[in-house]
């Protein structure tokens, strides 16, 4: 029942919506774009690999979609791919802060050109597109950020300084926009995922015993399982918003 509160309140439709995906050229970002898609959200894909975003596109074809070339860490990039979703279907519904990568070294060991792109990405690239896919739904007083934080950035481990504060940052950053922006009618929502299997493992270099010794036998999350809670937290009626969902593989004791 739209609008209604109480128990017998249903899932809204996503059908029509707009949404702007960061990362969506792999793992988490491509799930959470093709499950929005699914439900007949119109869906911008953005991120540097753009050969990847037209082979998705091209795999949602049914679906309304557009590709665009984004490094988050570009203002540039990120104020155009706003622009361009704007430009194209008037409006934006539900933003995705999806981009990012992990590295796991010891503080006294790090490589600090990965600490620093690391930062660019997972922080400031976020702060970009908070800063600028925010005000048309401000504008609109309506919408859903979701931004893709971590359970890294809930529970610090040994060798995740940089990531963990990255997105400790993150989780910091969005309950702050949570603050500023629900009075004005939009949504936030943290996703704190624990082990998810993806190239996020390969990217971030990891030896092959971290994630057996996360799992310690548990099966893993798949970038699918992240899309659903998503599109759960942004199926909410306008009076309810999930601001922060943890979502570790069941076994999965810690971090
Ligand atoms: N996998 C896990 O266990 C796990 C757990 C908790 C949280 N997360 C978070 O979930 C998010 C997605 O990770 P994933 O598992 O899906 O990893 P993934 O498969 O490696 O995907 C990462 C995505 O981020 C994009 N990206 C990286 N740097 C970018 C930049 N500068 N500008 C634009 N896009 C950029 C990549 O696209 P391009 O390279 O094409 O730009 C790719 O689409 C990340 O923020 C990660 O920290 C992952």
């Amino acid at each position: 029942m739209t609008g209604e509160t109480g128990v017998t309140g249903g899932l809204e439709s996503l059908r029509g919506k707009v949404a702007l995906v960061t990362g969506a050229s792999s793992g988490i970002g491509e799930a959470i774009s093709e499950a929005l898609a699914r439900e007949g959200a119109r869906v911008t894909l953005a991120a540097r690999r753009v050969e990847r975003l037209h082979a998705l596109a091209k795999r949602l074809a049914g679906a309304e979609t557009l590709a665009v070339e984004c490094d988050v860490r570009d203002e540039e990039h990120v104020k155009n791919a706003v622009a361009r979703t704007l430009e194209r279907w008037g409006q934006l519904d539900i933003l995705v802060a999806n981009a990012g990568f992990g590295y796991r070294k010891p503080t006294v060991e790090g490589d600090t050109a990965i600490w620093k792109d690391m930062i660019d990405t997972n922080v400031y690239g976020l702060l970009l597109t908070l800063k600028h896919g925010v005000p048309p739904m401000l504008e609109r007083k309506s919408g859903h950020v979701v931004v893709m934080s971590s359970i890294a950035g809930v529970v610090a481990t040994p060798g995740g300084g940089a990531y963990c504060g990255s997105k400790a940052a993150a989780s910091a950053i969005t309950d702050a926009l949570r603050m500023e922006v629900g009075p004005q009618g939009v949504a936030v929502t943290a996703v704190e995922p624990g082990v998810v299997i993806s190239e996020f493992q390969s990217v971030a270099g990891y030896a092959p015993d971290i994630v057996p010794n996360m799992l310690k036998g548990a099966t893993p999350l798949y970038p699918p399982d992240v899309a659903r809670a998503v599109l759960f937290a942004c199926q909410q009626p306008v009076n309810a918003a999930i601001n922060e969902l943890i979502i570790r593989p069941r076994g999965q004791v810690y971090p």
